[in-house]
């Protein structure tokens, strides 16, 4: 309770958060079937590379970043959304409290670990976006993907759902970048900044095509199915 005090005393509470605030042991409670979430997909997602480095000598994910959305950011966007501010609310109406980003070497590493995790039967797909194939208008590129997980408890087992990102190290390159210069205030030439910032974009997703391509003509790995 302390800790979700702390969190939510330093900012502005959103109206209605007082409630959320009362239940607060049941809100660290949900936080941390949240992170137990992101476990189990995190786990599978080290099986699969881990199997795939002995038996093939091939590490389609460089590295796995994850995070439980923050109190004040979970409030912040129930808000903004016009949700109810409860538990049941986040729970019913945020896909991205848990989140999990996959950073692999090669486009088609992406798709693999996709199909893999999607296809895994405790697995249940909600929904898929692929700005790789459709990228954003300002160059951001991603597949992401909402998958829904078993949690089990003591008493019961939980559905969760976790976002789960998955881009190459050039498109997480770009879009941590694109991300820092968004927050920074007071930008003059927000026109030429943002076409710029998409022109970087379309050289990084060239420069990834060129890799595909190399490791391709190099061609030692094998597909998976
Ligand atoms: P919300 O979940 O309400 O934010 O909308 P949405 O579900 O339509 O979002 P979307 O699936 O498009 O994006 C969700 C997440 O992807 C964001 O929280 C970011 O982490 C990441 N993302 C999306 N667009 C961008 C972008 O243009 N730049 C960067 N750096 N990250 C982005
Ligand atoms: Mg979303």
């Amino acid at each position: 309770m302390e800790r979700v005090k702390n969190y939510i005393s330093e900012r502005i509470i959103p109206s209605g958060a007082e409630n959320l605030f009362m239940e607060s042991k049941d809100f660290e409670k949900l936080l941390m079937v949240y992170g137990c979430a992101i476990r189990e997909v995190t786990t599978k997602l080290e099986v699969l590379n881990e199997e795939l480095s002995v038996s093939y000598n091939r590490n389609p994910i460089e590295f796995i970043k994850t995070r439980v959305k923050k109190p004040y950011s979970i409030l912040k966007k129930l808000e903004s959304k016009g949700y109810e501010i409860s538990l049941s609310s986040i729970e019913k109406n945020l896909d991205d409290v848990a989140g999990v980003r996959v950073i692999c070497c090669f486009i088609d590493d992406i798709y693999d670990v996709a199909r893999w995790l999607a296809k895994q039967d405790d697995i249940r797909l909600i929904e898929v976006k692929d700005y790789i194939r459709h990228p954003k208008e300002n160059g951001y590129r991603s597949l992401h993907m909402i998958v829904e997980i078993p949690v089990f408890f003591s008493e019961e087992k939980k559905p969760v759902r976790v976002e789960v990102q998955i881009r190459t190290i050039a498109m997480d390159f770009w879009a941590s970048l694109e991300h820092q210069l968004r927050y920074k205030k007071n930008i003059e030439n927000t026109e030429d900044i943002s076409r710029d910032l998409k022109e970087c974009a379309e050289t990084i997703a060239q420069t990834d095509l060129k890799m595909q391509e190399i490791r391709e003509r190099i061609g030692v790995f094998t597909e998976l199915t």
